[in-house]
């Protein structure tokens, strides 16, 4: 890109064809005031706050949407842009009601921080007194439009990296409000997925969160964190505004990062709800029905006496939380794995995460990495979700299919047993009859989409390769037991896209076959990108894939006999307490002694224990941990430990002292090194039963 040069405020700037005057501005830290803009989103100059004078030319230019060009002079700071700027400023306060006193947002707002930096100190027009009724329908957003300049930021984000297209401009003028769905409430809105961008967005006091107001202004916290949501494998980075030692406020992060910046409702409303739940604060002892409190000492003690008396590596099994980070999965395998020399061991998740590793390995032994970041999606022409509900799986997931449908119109498949991950955005549905997640059907889906593929490429062999092609669709429709148009469709959907991604649901993977076979067709489909596969692997908790790297059994062992030593380890998140883990907590209730660390009374795992010992918060910790979105991200102790809360580390120090073991410092091999790319994904190789196809 050709590189240019300009003049902003007498400082010489240099940028690239094509970027605003702003975007120059803004790299070469030459400051212009902005209202409507928000960089990651369409700029659509519509409140004129970033007007320039641009020389031999008599307009004032909208800088955030006028493209720079070679040897321009601006100027940004004249007494009559100054004058222009706090003409708009009092326009704005005199058409809506902002009176900053009874505000939540005042002293946090960018509209009173123009004004204030404009001296504003009275209002020259008529006010219009606003009486827009206040939307408080919504649990968690409240929508007070007599506050609204009409910036349109919450309706871009929530068009373009939401995908939810929830919000719009109804009515003209000083008319105009933001509306829901069609003019429906927000709490009552069909497709709102109650992710809180538009708030995190609104430079005014229009959109709050209801849970932040008046205590989360960003001037009164001590502290902001960054750190990563553990609450799925997209690891999205969050900051957490800290005050007086509780989390005040939860954001994403800006809107220009490669996926958006984006949080979803369980990553915006989970933090601070979560420091509010009931915490195991000591150790604890049962005695008969009730728990009394002990010291670490004899609660450890306890716990390594029973321990050696019903030790043997087969009769003793623990369980550790996926949302743990690289640093304690690895001081628990470890203590367990090595110094103990346990081989049942696993995670709460243990099944789906040994479905992934195993079916991946072909690939990874060949040196390919199965899987793509998640924001690849976004770019995608054609998007396959095999059996996968990434609403529910991972909603950041779900605004990264959406966007690619409505934005860039890519072609939605969705193939599974159980209806539509997006209903009126799916553009072929295959209704699977027979249970989700049949590999015999991915494999002859492979093969008649590598038959097509190849008959493009391979004119000579066209009619054998048509007769392949024919038999191979017809058997997989068969399987399926759908028409064989219908998947005839999803075929030349992907053999005519040039950027396919397969979503792979949780719940089908954990029969490694079904995760080898969508690889297989990921590589029929020609789906490669610059970082491996074009699959995206739908896992739950935040370190799924650093618990593959870092800490699985080879085999489940859960439910297959009942031990006489259970050690939990669990974070007290989704999905302990969840239904589908019930094999677990039978396992914790008939198991003869059992120990569970954990940082909430989580319920009814914490019925079952012999011994409840205290474990930090997910907030309270630090660590590694290795997402979907293909990065290993830092967690940061966001608040620190309170009471007597002491982490894994510390505690199995104290337990294999007690023990009389030694267990070595862990080394963590980071997840990198296990899905790393070694070639490019183009040259991996379909596997079948028989091996590697050439
Ligand atoms: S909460 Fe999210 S989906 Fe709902 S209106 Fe706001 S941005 Fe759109
Ligand atoms: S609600 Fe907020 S973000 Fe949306 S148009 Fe009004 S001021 Fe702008
Ligand atoms: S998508 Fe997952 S990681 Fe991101 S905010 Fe939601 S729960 Fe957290
Ligand atoms: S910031 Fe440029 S017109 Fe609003």
């Amino acid at each position: 890109m050709k590189e240019i040069t300009l003049t902003i405020d007498g400082k010489v700037c240099k940028g690239v064809q094509g970027e605003t005057i702003l975007e120059i501005a803004n790299k070469n830290e030459v400051y212009i005031p902005t209202l409507c803009y928000l960089e990651g989103l369409t700029p659509i100059g519509s409140c004129r706050m970033c007007v320039v004078e641009v020389e031999n030319n008599p307009k004032l230019l909208t800088a955030c949407t006028t493209p720079a060009q070679d040897g321009m002079v601006v100027h940004t700071k004249t007494e009559k842009l100054y004058n222009y700027r706090r003409q708009i400023l009092e326009l704005l306060f005199a058409g809506r009601n902002h009176y900053c006193m009874f505000c939540s947002q005042s002293e946090d707002c960018e509209l009173q921080r123009l004004a204030i930096e404009h001296g504003m100190d009275h209002v020259r027009y008529p006010f219009l007194y606003a009486d827009f009724e206040n939307d408080a329908s919504d649990a968690d957003l409240q929508m007070d439009h007599n506050r609204c300049i009409l910036c349109l930021r919450c309706i871009r984000v929530c068009a373009e990296k939401v995908g939810a297209h929830t919000l719009d401009l109804q009515k003209r003028g000083w008319d105009a409000t933001v509306i829901s769905d069609l003019g429906q409430k927000l709490g009552e809105s069909d497709t709102c997925v109650d992710c809180g961008a538009c708030a995190q967005v609104c430079p005014t006091g229009t959109i709050t969160v209801r849970e932040f107001a008046y205590r989360g202004k960003r001037n009164d916290c001590d502290d902001i964190v960054e750190s990563v949501c553990p609450l799925c494998a997209v690891g999205c980075r969050i900051k957490a505004y800290v005050r007086t030692g509780t989390v005040a406020r939860v954001e994403g992060t800006g809107t220009s990062q490669p996926d958006g910046g984006q949080l979803c409702h369980k990553g915006r409303w989970h933090l601070p709800e979560s420091t509010e739940r009931e915490r195991v604060t000591t150790p604890m002892i049962r005695e008969g029905v009730h728990y009394r409190e002990a010291s670490w000492e004899e609660a450890l003690s306890l716990v390594a006496e029973e321990f050696k008396e019903s030790y043997d590596n087969k009769s003793a099994g623990a369980l550790v939380s996926s949302l743990c980070t690289d640093e304690e999965l690895g001081v628990f395998s470890a203590f367990f794995k090595e110094g103990m020399q346990m081989s049942h061991i696993d995670t709460f998740d243990g099944d789906v995460l040994r479905g992934f590793a195993r079916g991946f390995e072909p690939f990874r032994r060949q040196g390919v990495r199965p899987f793509t970041a998640a924001h690849n999606l976004l770019d995608s022409d054609c998007i396959v979700t095999l059996c996968a509900d990434p609403q529910d799986e991972a909603p950041v997931v779900a605004s990264y299919v959406r966007v690619a449908t409505l934005k860039n119109e890519a072609t939605l498949v969705n193939v599974s047993s159980w209806g539509e991950a997006f209903p009126g955005l799916t553009d072929i549905n295959i209704p699977l009859k027979r249970a989700c997640g049949d590999p015999g059907m991915l494999n002859e889906l492979a093969a008649a989409v590598s038959a097509m593929q190849q008959s493009a490429e391979m004119p000579e062999e066209r009619e054998n390769l048509y007769e392949e092609y024919e038999q191979a669709l017809t058997r997989a429709a068969e399987k399926a037991d759908v028409e064989r148009e219908t998947m005839e469709q999803l075929v030349k959907c992907m053999v005519s896209s040039e950027k396919t991604t397969l979503v792979l649901g949780g719940s089908v993977a954990t029969d490694p076959n079904v995760v080898t076979a969508a690889a297989n067709l990921a590589i029929a489909a020609q789906a490669f990108r610059d970082d491996g596969l074009g699959l995206v692997p739908l896992v739950r908790s935040g370190n799924s894939l650093g618990t593959i790297n870092t800490m699985l059994s080879d085999e489940p062992w859960i439910g297959e006999e009942n031990r006489d030593f259970l050690y939990v380890y669990s974070t007290g998140l989704v999905p302990e307490d969840k239904q589908e883990y019930k094999e677990h907590l039978a396992a914790a209730a008939n198991a003869k002694f059992v120990v569970v660390q954990t940082p909430y009374m989580v319920k009814p795992l914490v019925n079952f224990a012999d011994v409840l010992l205290p474990a930090p918060a997910w907030y309270e910790r630090s660590g590694h941990y290795c997402t979907i979105e293909g990065e290993r991200r830092k967690l940061n102790v966001i608040v620190p430990p309170r009471g007597e809360v002491k982490g894994l580390a510390t505690v199995f120090d104290a337990l294999a002292e007690k023990m009389g073991i030694t267990i070595r410092q862990p080394e963590i091999a980071p997840c990198a090194s296990l899905f790393e790319s070694k070639i490019p994904a183009s040259q991996a190789q379909m596997v079948t039963e028989q091996g590697v196809t050439s």
